[in-house]
C-alpha cells in the first residue's frame, strides 16, 4: 500500500536554524508534484540477474528529502524497503579511507572514471588497480580493506555505522544475500583477478562476503536521504547530531561519487543534475547537496545503464526546481534555500 506523504521536523515545523514553514510547504509541494508527474511512467525493466531482485514491485515509487537540519519531506512509497546494492559503495570507500588513510587505500583502488558498466572487467594497465571504488572491481578491493576477523564482525561494523547514518537499526536481507552469493560468478571472477594482481589478499571468500552482505542491506528512501544528508552535513547525522563519518575524508568520497557514481551515465548526470550521487540495481538513487540536504529515491524499473528510470526523472526535476546543481547560479551554498524566499 502506498504510504502517506508529508513532512516532519524536530520542532513543530519551526526549527531554529531550519527552513521556514512556508519554504517547507514549497519543498513538500515540489515532491508531491514530482511524484504525481512520474508515478505512471512505466519504462524500464526490474533487474533479474540476481533472482531475488526480480521480486520487487515495479509500481513502487518513493521520494525523500532530508535537510542537514533534520527536516524530512516525503512522497509516495518512501518507507518501502529495498536492498542498498551499489549505493553501499561510497560508504564502504569512506570506511576504508578512515581505517587505512588515503595513501594506502589508493594503492588498492583508483579514482578515475571508467565510463564503463558497473560490472566491467577492466583494470588500470600499469598498476592492476580497479579504476574507481564505484565499479564492482573497486568495491570488492574496498571490501577486502574493511573486512574483519571473523568476517561477520566486518559486516556488523558496516551495519552499525550505516544505522547511525540512517538514524535507525538496519539489517541484511538474507534471501538477497543468498541469491547474490549463489549467482555472483562474475564478481568471483573479478575477485580472483584482483588476487592474481596482488590488489586483494587471499581471503577472497571473505572479501566477497563483505561485499555481497553490504549490497544486501535493507534501506528505504528516508534512510538513503538521511545517509546522504549525513554526508552533506560533513559527517554529522542531522537528527542525532552524532559524528558518523570523518569530515576530512568526505570530500574524497563526494568527488568520486560526482565523477563515477552513475557509471556510464556519470557525465550526463553531472551535466544535468550536478551533485554527487550513487545508484543501485535495486532501483534506488541517493544524492548529496553539500552542506544542505540529502535525497533518496526509489523505483525498481531500470534503464539500459542500470539506473532507476523514475529515479533519474525525479532527481532531474528536483535539481531544477530547487537549484541543486553544484554550479547552478541559484545554488549559493548553505543559503540557497533563502534565495527561494
Ligand atoms: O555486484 C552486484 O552485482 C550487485 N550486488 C551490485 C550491483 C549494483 O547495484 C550496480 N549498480 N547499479
Amino acid at each position: 500500500m502506498q504510504s502517506t506523504a508529508g513532512s516532519e521536523s524536530a520542532n513543530n515545523g519551526m526549527p531554529e536554524n531550519g527552513v521556514t514553514p512556508w519554504l517547507g510547504s514549497q519543498i513538500q509541494k515540489v515532491l508531491d508534484s514530482i511524484y504525481a508527474k512520474y508515478k505512471d511512467v512505466d519504462d524500464g525493466v526490474v533487474a533479474t540477474y540476481i533472482p531475488e531482485l526480480g521480486k520487487a514491485d515495479p509500481k513502487k515509487f518513493g521520494i525523500c528529502l532530508a535537510t542537514v537540519e533534520g527536516e524530512v519531506f516525503t512522497a509516495g512509497d518512501w518507507d518501502t524497503e529495498f536492498t542498498i546494492q551499489s549505493m553501499c559503495k561510497p560508504f564502504a570507500f569512506q570506511l576504508a579511507l578512515e581505517r587505512h588513510g588515503s595513501e594506502k587505500t589508493l594503492k588498492h583502488v583508483g579514482v578515475e572514471p571508467s565510463g564503463e558498466a558497473f560490472n566491467s572487467i577492466e583494470f588500470d594497465q600499469k598498476t592492476g588497480r580497479p579504476f574507481n571504488p564505484m565499479v564492482n572491481a573497486g568495491a570488492i578491493a574496498v571490501s577486502s580493506l574493511i573486512k574483519q576477523k571473523p568476517v561477520e564482525a566486518g559486516v556488523d561494523a558496516f551495519l552499525e555505522t550505516m544505522g547511525k547514518a540512517a538514524g535507525r537499526k538496519l539489517r541484511i536481507d538474507e534471501s538477497v544475500l543468498a541469491s547474490e552469493t549463489l549467482t555472483g560468478n562474475r564478481n568471483r571472477a573479478i575477485a580472483y583477478m584482483l588476487l592474481n594482481s596482488g590488489i586483494i589478499d587471499e581471503e577472497v571468500h571473505e572479501s566477497l562476503h563483505q561485499y555481497f552482505a553490504q549490497c544486501s542491506m535493507l534501506v528505504n528512501c528516508r534512510d538513503l536521504a538521511m545517509m546522504a544528508a549525513t554526508m552533506a552535513n560533513i559527517g554529522n547525522q542531522p537528527e542525532t547530531g552524532e559524528r558518523v563519518f570523518d569530515f576530512q575524508l568526505i570530500k574524497y568520497v563526494m568527488a568520486v561519487m560526482f565523477s563515477c557514481g552513475l557509471y556510464d551515465y556519470a557525465g550526463n548526470w553531472a551535466f544535468e543534475v550536478g551533485v554527487p550521487a550513487k545508484s543501485g540495481v535495486s532501483g534506488g538513487i541517493f544524492a548529496c547537496v553539500n552542506r544542505q540536504l540529502g535525497v533518496g529515491v526509489y523505483s525498481p524499473k531500470l534503464d539500459a545503464q542500470g539506473n532507476s528510470v523514475r529515479g533519474i526523472l525525479a532527481c532531474k526535476e528536483l535539481a531544477s526546481h530547487l537549484g541543486m546543481h553544484a554550479f547552478d547560479f541559484s545554488n549559493v551554498g548553505s543559503s540557497f534555500m533563502q534565495w527561494l524566499l
